[in-house]
């Protein structure tokens, strides 16, 4: 569902973003535009670049060519202006603070909204105590909003892994975003956890924020995606409605394997795409890693 007429500002509007390390370029030339009230999907086989693409965006690589809009903004490369002009997002190799709390986390991606500043935490002024219950406030319903409320005092190395996906998605929501990009947010989820995050991505864009989604799991994709664009070796082969990509030959031939066939009534589940497997690799899967390190 789109909300938008042409003439609105797009919430995103990359262009012509090409990234190349040494003699390899990961990703070529690329627009994507993502609208207001949009759920936008990214999709194509491993290696495509759709990581390195979200990279781009979010300030962790500089893009050797290209511009990144956000509201009309050309946004810097840094990924705290990123943050702060309103684009959040999750990572493809979760990326917690293992050994804090689930709460704890939640007000990690608080902190770019809290106007107080170090004097103020130190002397712990009337100020600081005021923003700190706010905080804790904010943190609180949006862990109530994904499920996570009875658990806000456990370590976040110890929750199940589809949990740790989900306070994730927490954390990049308490930084009030106008757009969150998801890269495989149902990697190694069951079903059931895969429709739970199904319909949370919805009431996310319900909430009036627009959505860009990396994932592999294409009945995923085809039922929640207004839009969606395919990433081949870096470049974009096609983008259109779910049902534009999904019958689109190229798209069969270099990602699918086998068209795409939607859920009917006691059909056995989809073939996975050709080359991608449905659950991620174990080192992703059991990882939870601070929020140091590599660009994945
Ligand atoms: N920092 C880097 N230095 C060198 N090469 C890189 C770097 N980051 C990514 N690449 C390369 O860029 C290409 C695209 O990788 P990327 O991780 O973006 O793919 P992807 O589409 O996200 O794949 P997947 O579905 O497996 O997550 C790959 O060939 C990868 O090895
Ligand atoms: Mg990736």
């Amino acid at each position: 569902m789109t909300t938008t007429t042409e003439t609105t500002t797009p919430v995103l509007d990359a262009g012509g973003v090409t990234m190349r390390f040494g003699g390899l370029t990961a990703v070529r030339d690329v627009d994507l535009k993502v609208n207001a009230g949009e759920i936008v999907g990214l999709i194509g086989p491993n290696g495509a670049g759709k990581t390195t693409f979200f990279n781009c965006l979010t300030g962790l690589y500089v893009p050797t060519e290209g511009t990144v809009r956000y509201k009309g903004t050309v946004l810097p490369p840094k990924p705290h202006l990123v943050t702060q002009a309103g684009i959040a997002r999750t990572f493809q190799n979760i990326r917690l603070f293992a050994n804090m709390t689930v709460l704890e986390n939640v007000l990690v991606g608080r902190h770019t909204r809290t106007k107080e500043g170090l004097w103020s935490a130190l002397l712990r002024g009337p100020g600081f105590k005021k923003a700190e219950a706010a905080s804790h406030t904010r943190a609180m319903e949006l862990l109530e909003f994904i499920g996570l409320q009875d658990k806000a005092d456990h370590l976040a190395r110890n929750l199940p892994y589809g949990d740790q996906r989900k306070l994730e998605i927490a954390r990049a929501l308490a930084s009030d975003p106008g757009l969150l990009l998801l890269d495989e947010p149902t990697a190694g989820m069951n079903p059931q956890e895969t429709r739970v995050t199904e319909e949370l991505i919805f009431a996310i864009r319900d909430m009036g924020i627009a959505v860009l989604v990396i994932e592999h799991d294409m009945r995923f994709i085809f039922n929640l995606c207004d839009r969606v664009a395919c990433l081949v070796q870096g470049e974009k082969l096609v983008e259109g409605t779910p049902d534009v990509v999904q019958s689109d030959e190229r798209v069969v031939a270099a990602y699918l394997g086998t068209p795409f066939e939607a859920d009917t009534p006691g059909k056995a589940d989809a073939p996975a795409p050709a080359g991608t497997p449905e659950a991620p690799e174990p080192d992703k899967a059991e990882r939870t890693t601070s929020t140091e390190g590599e660009g994945q």
